[in-house]
């Protein structure tokens, strides 16, 4: 099997981090894998916002637990009041993906560039995990606000659309769940 494939198939979502930064070069790598993504008409509609402060790391991980509260899922309710749950795990480095909401298709080219950057950051041993909890408190009436009011502003016209933490892990990876059956259907 090709590096490429071992990397694709190794990639784990890790939920606990050392506290030392990535090494610079290493962010730099991971950002210029997500900026080769592909996208719709080539439009590279993305930015990225790198947090690594983490009183703002914070911050946002207090408006993430308060958006859960009124949420429609029941798990994520019981989150929202558990001391012992870090939406970011503590990860040193947050990026988020955001696009320009002009754009063809501006969604499905963010989401493909966080899949670029998860497979770089695992080809470096640098480990990550997708959170969702970001775009969530921006889909809320006042996320917008709340968001900007804490120093999280994105382009003019961008949406967030995909948000990932990046470190190095502090425990060994998890195994892969084993594969759902029957995906497959080859029209011959
Ligand atoms: C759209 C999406 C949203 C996710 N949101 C979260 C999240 O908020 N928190 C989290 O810990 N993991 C999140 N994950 C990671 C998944 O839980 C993880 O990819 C899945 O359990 C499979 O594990 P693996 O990535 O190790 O293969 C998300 C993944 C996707 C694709």
């Amino acid at each position: 099997m090709n590096e490429i494939l071992q990397t694709i198939l190794s990639r784990r979502s890790v939920r606990a981090y050392q506290p030392r930064q990535i090494d610079e070069k290493d962010v730099q790598e991971i950002l210029l894998a997500g900026q080769y993504a592909p996208s719709a008409m080539g439009d590279q509609p993305w930015h990225f916002t790198v947090v690594q402060n983490a009183v703002l790391i914070e911050n946002l991980q207090i408006l993430c637990k308060a958006s859960f509260k009124n949420s429609d899922n029941a798990t994520l309710r019981e989150l929202s009041s558990r001391e012992d749950v870090h939406v970011f795990y503590h990860a040193p480095t947050l990026v988020i993906v955001s696009g320009d909401n002009k754009a063809v298709a501006p969604l499905w080219d963010c989401v493909l560039t966080m899949e670029n950057m998860l497979l770089a950051a695992s080809s470096l041993g640098v480990s990550s995990c997708w959170v969702h909890s970001p775009m969530m408190v921006y889909g809320t009436p006042e996320g917008p606000a709340s968001l900007s009011s804490i120093g999280l502003n994105f382009p003019e016209g961008h949406v967030p659309y995909a948000a990932a933490v990046f470190g190095y892990s502090a425990l060994p990876l998890p195994e892969a769940a084993p594969r759902k059956p029957d995906t497959v259907t080859f029209l011959k």
